[in-house]
């Protein structure tokens, strides 16, 4: 049977990819997003191509934080599933707009999640991040280890969004999967991560802003991977019912951003010129995810490395660039 898939922050990196993949197995899906000014809607609207010629997809353009707006915009739809990825997302600029990050992430949840309760849906999945873990020096990051210590604004929105989460579970027996995601990368990445900025500015052949030594490391997921990742945990809110997990997706393995740049130049085929900067506030120094609870809860495996991910990233920026010129 087709489900029913509510997907909130749809027109944007992750989202737009975890509808098509609902949408290609037979899903029928519901894409809520404002358009957060946060990159440019033309960029999101591109996103939402494929979905959009999709007859089982339609768009909602309303904000996830006005529970209002979103009773009237859904009222003749039903849910059996929400997957609630809408959020301002970025760590540095939410050192900028703490408030504004609040209000999306945190509100945003407790919204979705109260549209949960009153339209009678009973599976949730939840984007949250690694950087919930702060500068944890239990490696690799396990989802057992309860001393999550977020060190941005940004982090701080995932951990409570997870707790709210939690509350709806032992409230209303809300079946719940929360997802941790380790930096994702792969075609319409965000244009404020690393990867991406990076590839942009060697492309170009300017420098690139290095903040540190080049040390720090990041467990780098492929997107695909990412939204097997959030398939899997939407059937499993299926086939077990009314549980409540926080489950970590990441590449099983971290790369410094010396060695992350290294990758990057060979496939843009340029000397990468540096502009070494301090190390900024909210920043983390590493991230490793322990994959073991993903593999046994969802059967998760990450199948692309960073090696062989970044020259695919790279032919998408090319070809991407060449199209928005
Ligand atoms: N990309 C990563 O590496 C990464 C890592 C960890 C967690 N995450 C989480 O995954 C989710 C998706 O991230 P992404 O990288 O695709 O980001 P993105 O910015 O590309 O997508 C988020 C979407 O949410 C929308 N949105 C923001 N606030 C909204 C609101 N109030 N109402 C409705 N829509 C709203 C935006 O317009 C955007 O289209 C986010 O929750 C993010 O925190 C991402």
């Amino acid at each position: 049977m087709p489900e029913r898939v509510l997907v909130t922050g749809v027109a944007g990196f992750i989202g737009s990819h975890v509808a098509e993949r609902l949408l290609s197995r037979g899903d029928l899906v519901v894409g809520v997003d404002n358009f957060d000014p946060f990159y440019p809607r033309e960029e999101k609207e591109r996103n939402l191509t494929a979905a959009l010629e999709n007859p089982s997809f339609r768009l909602v353009e309303a904000n996830c934080a006005d529970l209002r707006a979103l009773e009237d915009e859904l009222a003749h739809d039903g849910f059996d599933v929400i997957v609630h990825l809408a959020a301002k997302a970025g760590v540095r600029p939410s050192l900028e707009d703490p408030v504004g990050y609040v209000e999306a992430n945190v509100v945003g949840t407790q919204v979705m999640l109260e549209l949960a309760r009153r339209k009678g849906v009973e599976r949730f999945v939840f984007g949250s991040s690694s950087s919930v873990y702060g500068n944890s020096p239990r490696v690799p990051f396990t989802e057992a280890d309860v001393g999550c210590t977020p060190i941005s604004p940004y982090a701080a929105t995932k951990a409570a969004g997870e707790i709210l989460c939690r509350t709806y579970h032992a409230l209303y027996g809300l079946g719940i999967v929360a997802l941790r995601f380790f930096t994702v990368y792969g075609p319409r990445q965000r244009p404020d991560l690393a990867i991406r900025k990076f590839a942009t500015l060697m492309l170009r052949g300017d420098p690139l802003p290095v903040f540190g030594d080049g040390s720090s490391e990041r467990d780098y997921t492929w997107i695909d991977d990412i939204t097997s990742g959030v398939l899997a945990a939407v059937d499993r809110t299926a086939r077990v019912p009314g549980e409540c997990e926080v489950i970590n997706l990441g590449g099983n393995r971290s790369v410094s951003l010396k060695r992350l740049i290294e990758l990057l130049a060979a496939a843009v085929g340029s000397e990468a010129r540096l502009d070494v900067q301090q190390v900024q506030p909210g920043d983390v120094v590493r991230t490793c995810a322990d994959i073991t609870k993903a593999s046994e809860l969802l059967g998760y495996y990450p199948s692309v490395s960073i090696e062989e991910g970044i020259p695919r990233f790279v032919e998408w920026m090319r070809q991407a660039m060449a199209e928005y010129r």
